[in-house]
C-alpha cells in the first residue's frame, strides 16, 4: 500500500502520542515526559516513556520505540496499513482510496469479505446452539462443564446435521461458490455446495485482535477425526496465530500457559486462568513463540502427561529458547491434562502446581534421566555423559555452573564430577576463551546431541577439531573486524544522538562533518534526513521516523537513536572531551571510507592531508 508521505506525516501529526497511548496505558507526568507501565514486556515499575515534544515513545527496559503509527502497528498487531486506517479513522480524515494497486485491492477486498464471512458463520453456529436444533451441541458442551457464560465468552457453537444449511444461508447472504470454497467453510461439488463441518461443536479461531479467522469442530463422541479444522486460508495461518491469545495477551500474570487443546484453554480461562493459549491443533512454530514474546518474557509449558505431550514440549523448548523467552514445564501428574486437571483437582491445586513448575532444562534432563536403568552402572556412566553434554549448551561459564550446581543437587551427581565431565568435554570440543569459541561449544554439543550416543564418539570428535584451527582463526579475523565497526557504528551513533538532542551543536561540526560523513548506511538515511531538517529549522524525529516504518529492525534502531537521551549533559569536562572525540572519530573512518574508494592521486592526496589534520582537530564547546 502507498500513501504519499504528506498523508502519512497528516496522520501522525493529527494524532497525538500522548493522548493515542494514553487509552491504552497509564501515563504519569514527570518532567517534560510521560511515564508508564510498558505493554510490551512485563515490569513492576514503569521505563516506558512518551515524550510530546519528539512525538515518540521509547521503553528503557525492552527498548521498544517509536512513533505514534508504529504503536498502533504493535499494541494491536495491525500491518502499517492497518495501523494508518485506524488513526485516520479516530480523527476523522479519510485516507484516498485510488492509491491502491488493483491487484492491493482485490486481495484487500477478499480479506474483508473472508473475515465478513467467518463472523457470519461464528454468529450462526452460536445462534444453533441455542435452539432447539443444537440441543446435542449444547448439552455435550454443558456436559464437559462448560457455563452459559463461558461458551458466550468463547463463542462456542455448534454445526447441525444439515450438511448445506450454512451453505444455503451464506449464499442467501449474496456469497457466490467460487468466493466461499476459498473460505474453507464449504466444499463445492458438481452436485451443490456442502458444509465442511457438521454434527459437530464448534470453536471459532479468533485472532489478537478478536477477529474469526477460522474454526476448530469437535465431534461429540468417539467418531474421527476427533477435531476437523478450518483449512489455512489467506486469513489463517496455523503457525502465526494461537487459540486464546485474544484474551491472554491482556491477562494481568507475567507469564503464559502453553497448552495443547482447545479445551484445555478454556477450562483453564473458565477457572480464572485467562493466560492460557493453544498452538492450532499444529505443533508450535517458531512464529509462535515469536508471537509470545510480544506479550511476555516468560512461558510455562502444559502440556498433557503422556508420552506424546512430554515429546511435544521436549520439541517446543528449544524453540522457545530460540526466541529469548524464559521457560518451565508444568507436571500434570496424575491427570492427562489442564481440563481433567481442574474438574478433579480445581484451580487452587493448579495455581500450586503452577508456582512449581519446573525449569526447562531440568525437565529436559528428567525426561533424559528416565531413558537409562541406573542400576546399572555403565548406563548410569553414559547418563552422566549425555547430562554432561547437554550442559554445553550455556556459552556463559557462570550459568553453565548454576545448572552445574542445580543438576547435581537434583540427581545426586557429585558437583565437582560433573563439572569436570562437563570441562572435559567441552575441551575435547576445541573450547578456549573467548565468546566466538563458546557459541561454537554450544554449536558443537547441539551437533553432537543430535547424533547417536555411543560408537561415534571419536570420529565426531576428530571432525570437530579438525574444524577448529581453521576456523577459530577466521572467527578472530571476523571478531577484529567487526570491533572496529562496531565502533565506528557506535561514534556515528552517539554522533547523531547528540545532534538530534542538541541542535546548538550543529554550528560546532559546521565544516568539519556533514551527512556524507555518516557512512554506516542506515545512519547515513537518517544524517541526510536530520541535516536536511535542521538547515530548514526543525527537526521532527516522528516524522523522519515515518521513511523508517516499513522495516521493524530499522525503526527500532532509528526511534532508539531519537530517544537515547543524553545520561549528563555535556557540560562537565569529561562529557566535552568526548563530543570532541567522538567528532574527530566519526571524521576519521569517514575518510578512512573514502580512501578506499579514492579515484585519482589528487583526490587521494587531499584525503591524506585531511587526515593528517585531524590529528589538531580540537573542537571547544564553551
Ligand atoms: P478433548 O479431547 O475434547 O478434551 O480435547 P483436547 O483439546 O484435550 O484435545 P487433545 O488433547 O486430544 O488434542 C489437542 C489438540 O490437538 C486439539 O485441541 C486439536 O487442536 C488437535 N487435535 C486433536 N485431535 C485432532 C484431529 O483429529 N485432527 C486435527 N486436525 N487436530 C486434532
Ligand atoms: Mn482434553
Amino acid at each position: 500500500m502507498r500513501y504519499s508521505e504528506d498523508i502519512i506525516e497528516d496522520v501522525r501529526m493529527r494524532n497525538d502520542i500522548v493522548e493515542v497511548i494514553s487509552s491504552y496505558v497509564k501515563l504519569q507526568k514527570k518532567g517534560s515526559s510521560y511515564f508508564g507501565l510498558c505493554p510490551f514486556h512485563n515490569e513492576k515499575s514503569p521505563s516506558f516513556s512518551v515524550s510530546p515534544g519528539k512525538q515518540m515513545y521509547y521503553c528503557f527496559g525492552c527498548g521498544a520505540g517509536g512513533n505514534v503509527i508504529t504503536f498502533i502497528m504493535e499494541y494491536e498487531n495491525y500491518s502499517f496499513g492497518e495501523a494508518l486506517q485506524f488513526l485516520a479513522d479516530r480523527v476523522g480524515i479519510t485516507l484516498p482510496k485510488q492509491e491502491l494497486t488493483q491487484e492491493e485491492k482485490r486481495q484487500e477486498d477478499v480479506k474483508k469479505r473472508l473475515l465478513e464471512v467467518n463472523k457470519l458463520a461464528a454468529n450462526y453456529f452460536y445462534f444453533q446452539l441455542k435452539h432447539p436444533q443444537g440441543q446435542d451441541g449444547y448439552s455435550y458442551l454443558r456436559k464437559r462443564q462448560l457455563t452459559d457464560e463461558t461458551i458466550l465468552h468463547f463463542g462456542l457453537g455448534y454445526a447441525n446435521k444439515t450438511s448445506d444449511d450454512l451453505y444455503r444461508y451464506l449464499k442467501s447472504r449474496g456469497y457466490e461458490d467460487d468466493f466461499l470454497k476459498e473460505s474453507g467453510l464449504v466444499t463445492i461439488e458438481e452436485r451443490g455446495g456442502h458444509d465442511k463441518f457438521w454434527n459437530r461443536v464448534m470453536f471459532p479461531i479468533l485472532d489478537v485482535n478478536n477477529r474469526v479467522i477460522g474454526f476448530g469442530g469437535r465431534v461429540m463422541g468417539d467418531g474421527m477425526p476427533k477435531y476437523l479444522n478450518s483449512p489455512e486460508t489467506r486469513l489463517f495461518d496455523k503457525s502465526r496465530n494461537l487459540f486464546g491469545l485474544n484474551y491472554a495477551r491482556i491477562s494481568r500474570e507475567n507469564y503464559i500457559l502453553v497448552c495443547e487443546g482447545y479445551m484445555d484453554v478454556i477450562a483453564l480461562h473458565q477457572a480464572g486462568f485467562t493466560q492460557a493459549v493453544a498452538s492450532l491443533g499444529t505443533a508450535f512454530t517458531p512464529q509462535h513463540a515469536i508471537l509470545l514474546k510480544r506479550y511476555t518474557s516468560q512461558v510455562i509449558l502444559t502440556y498433557d502427561s503422556d508420552e506424546a505431550g512430554t515429546k511435544a514440549a521436549l520439541r517446543a523448548i528449544p524453540i522457545l529458547r530460540e526466541a529469548g523467552l524464559s521457560i518451565k514445564v508444568l507436571n500434570m501428574k496424575p491427570y492427562k491434562d489442564p481440563d481433567e486437571f481442574i474438574k478433579n483437582l480445581g484451580a487452587e491445586a493448579f495455581r500450586q502446581r503452577i508456582a512449581q513448575a519446573k525449569n526447562s532444562f531440568l525437565f529436559e534432563i528428567e525426561v533424559l534421566k528416565a531413558q537409562y536403568a541406573l542400576e546399572d552402572p555403565e548406563q548410569k556412566t553414559r547418563f552422566y555423559q549425555e547430562t554432561a553434554k547437554k550442559l554445553l549448551i550455556f556459552p556463559e561459564a557462570l550459568e553453565r555452573d548454576n545448572y552445574i550446581q542445580a543438576v547435581s543437587k537434583e540427581h545426586y551427581i557429585p558437583y565437582e564430577n560433573l563439572k569436570r565431565l562437563v570441562n572435559q568435554l567441552g575441551s575435547r570440543m576445541g573450547t578456549g576463551s573467548g565468546s566466538a569459541a563458546e557459541s561454537r561449544w554450544a554449536a558443537g554439543s547441539q551437533m553432537r546431541n543430535s547424533s547417536a550416543a555411543g560408537g561415534v564418539e571419536t570420529g565426531n570428535q576428530m571432525g570437530i577439531s579438525g574444524l577448529d584451527g581453521q576456523e577459530k582463526a577466521r572467527e578472530r579475523r571476523k571478531k577484529a573486524g567487526s570491533e572496529k565497526e562496531e565502533g565506528s557504528r557506535q561514534s556515528q551513533r552517539l554522533l547523531l544522538t547528540w545532534l538530534i538532542e542538541r541542535p546548538t551543536l550543529f554550528a560546532k561540526i559546521e565544516g568539519i562533518i556533514s551527512a556524507q560523513d555518516f557512512v554506516e548506511p542506515l545512519y547515513h538515511r537518517v544524517a541526510e534526513m536530520v541535516f536536511a531538517a535542521h538547515e530548514q529549522g526543525e527537526i521532527q524525529p516522528a516524522g523522519i521516523l515515518n521513511h523508517f516504518i516499513n522495516d521493524e529492525e530499522e525503526y527500532r534502531e532509528v526511534a532508539a537513536l531519537f530517544n537515547a537521551s543524553l545520561k549528563e549533559s555535556l557540560n562537565n569536562e569529561e562529557q566535552k572531551k568526548a563530543f570532541s572525540e567522538t567528532v574527530r572519530r566519526v571524521k576519521k573512518n569517514s575518510l578512512d571510507w573514502a580512501g578506499k574508494q579514492a579515484k585519482d592521486i589528487l583526490e587521494f592526496q587531499r584525503i591524506i592531508q585531511a587526515q593528517a589534520a585531524l590529528g589538531s582537530l580540537h573542537i571547544s564547546l564553551d
